[in-house]
């Protein structure tokens, strides 16, 4: 047993996070640009205006793909090079992407494109974003028009990144781009736009390219059992779909976006029926797909309670990332498990990593074996759920090299990369040289 013999391995990125080059080529502002230059937004001021220059530094991008030895790469198409007013055509924004996949390929390296990862035109922001249909199927046009050109260079696709966090922390608690502070039905409203994205974007990318596999990239709260007692494993399953009860805010449940996009049904609470919607729209939302992308990086511990799940309070001194996130190993184990048996779907880890303190040190190295401990606990306890049958397929490490952590600026590293953001180089972590023993040997290693 252990991982499957297909299993795959990668890396992951994001199109605004390690880009740059934020005026070439004809790309057009994203929402991202204006948050990060809006005083007071992100750590320090940072932007993502330089990022790690990957945009002309593909190749040192590629170089340590090479030297992890992975076969598979997960990065984002940003929406503004291909449509800089979310409207108009710029064929010049494929090169940069033309260049990539082609290289991934002469390399033997797969592509696993993400169509949105939370880049949304300004221009349409300016017109009510997400508040909008239109953003949904102008999001879908984009994704059509990606999967026609690489149609025969690529097959695998994720639609949405992470709607928990661009509606929720971008559209609610307003902590990312576009910083706003709705509720209620307004909130709800961009939450079904952003469905019926995912549904019409699994349409057009279909239309247009009727090979590929198409999934999506879901995250929020996942509960992993105080125990192994049979209580404490149906509280935490419990806890993990129930609604807004343990999740700070409805919408940051896994179930708010899987059960639309794989049952049809918005789940039962008042949120998700603040405003009345059309069977013809839950149709839309609700496609058929390949398989579902998670990003985990941390999980509540529950227990059986009196009167149903409660929550494990992390003990003082409970250790916890450079971020603070808890480190809770177990949820790739139980949230792979409770997500498969509820959907039936194969599974990619589509993120999973963490933010360490790392540094240059006297050595000229980096040495990060926070890292390496995380993920070894990590990945044990993933091979414990394909061991144990969930159909697991994939894991993509978050993230490749440093770069833009969002309002956290550059302060927060999740790279198996460093990068030095006074040079641009990149340097193996030693955690990088570790990763590339475990891809070699299928996770044997651990
Ligand atoms: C989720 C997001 O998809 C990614 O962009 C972010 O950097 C990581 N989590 C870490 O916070």
């Amino acid at each position: 047993m252990s991982f499957p013999k297909e299993f795959i391995w990668g890396a992951a990125s994001a199109a605004y996070q390690i880009e740059g080059a934020v005026d070439e080529d004809g790309r057009g502002i994203s929402v991202w640009d204006v948050f990060s230059h809006t005083p007071g937004k992100t750590y320090e001021g940072h932007t993502g205006d330089v990022a790690c220059d990957s945009y002309h530094r593909f190749d040192e991008d590629l170089n340590a793909l090479v030297t992890l030895g992975v076969k598979h790469y997960r990065f984002g198409i940003s929406w503004t090079r291909i449509f800089p007013d979310g409207r108009t055509l710029n064929e010049r924004g494929f090169d940069y992407y033309d260049r990539v996949v082609n290289s991934l390929l002469q390399h033997g390296i797969t592509p696993w494109i993400t169509l949105f990862h939370w880049d949304t035109p300004q221009a349409l922001e300016d017109e009510g974003g997400w508040l909008n249909r239109e953003t949904a199927e102008l999001l879908a046009q984009f994704s059509g028009v990606v999967a026609e050109h690489f149609r025969g260079r690529v097959t695998n696709y994720y639609t949405l990144n992470e709607p928990q966090c661009f509606i929720g922390l971008g559209y609610d608690i307003g902590m990312h781009a576009p910083g706003k502070h709705l509720d209620g039905e307004k909130l709800f409203l961009c939450w079904h736009n952003a469905m019926l994205a995912h549904g019409l974007m699994t349409q057009a990318v279909r239309a247009a390219d009727p090979a590929a596999k198409i999934g999506l990239a879901s995250c929020g709260l996942i509960c992993v059992p105080e125990s192994d007692s049979t209580a404490d494993l149906e509280a935490a399953r419990e806890a993990t779909f129930s609604i807004g009860k343990f999740a700070p805010m409805p919408l940051f449940s896994q179930n708010a976006f899987l059960d639309p996009a794989l049952t049809g049904h918005y789940p039962d609470h008042p949120f998700f029926s603040s405003i009345a919607v059309s069977e013809d729209d839950l149709a839309v939302i609700h496609q058929p797909l390949d398989f579902i992308g998670l990003n985990f990086y941390n999980a509540q511990i529950i227990r059986a309670g009196e009167s149903g799940p409660e929550i494990v309070p992390f003990h003082r001194g409970y250790p916890r990332t450079a971020m603070r996130w808890p480190i809770t190993p177990s949820m790739m184990y139980y949230g792979t498990k409770f997500i498969f048996e509820r959907y039936g779907l194969p599974i990619y880890i589509t993120e999973n990593g963490l933010s360490c303190n790392d540094k240059l040190f006297l050595d000229g190295r980096v040495h990060d074996p926070d890292r390496i401990d995380f993920l070894n606990r990590y990945l044990l306890e993933l091979k414990r759920a394909s061991e144990s049958g969930v159909d697991l397929r994939g894991y993509f490490h978050w993230s490749l090299i440093d770069n833009f952590e969002w309002s956290n600026g550059y302060e927060e590293r999740f790279g198996l990369f460093y990068v030095d953001y006074n040079t641009l180089e990149r340097l193996p972590k030693d955690s990088a040289i570790w990763y590339r023993s475990v891809v070699e040997s299928n996770g044997e290693v651990l």
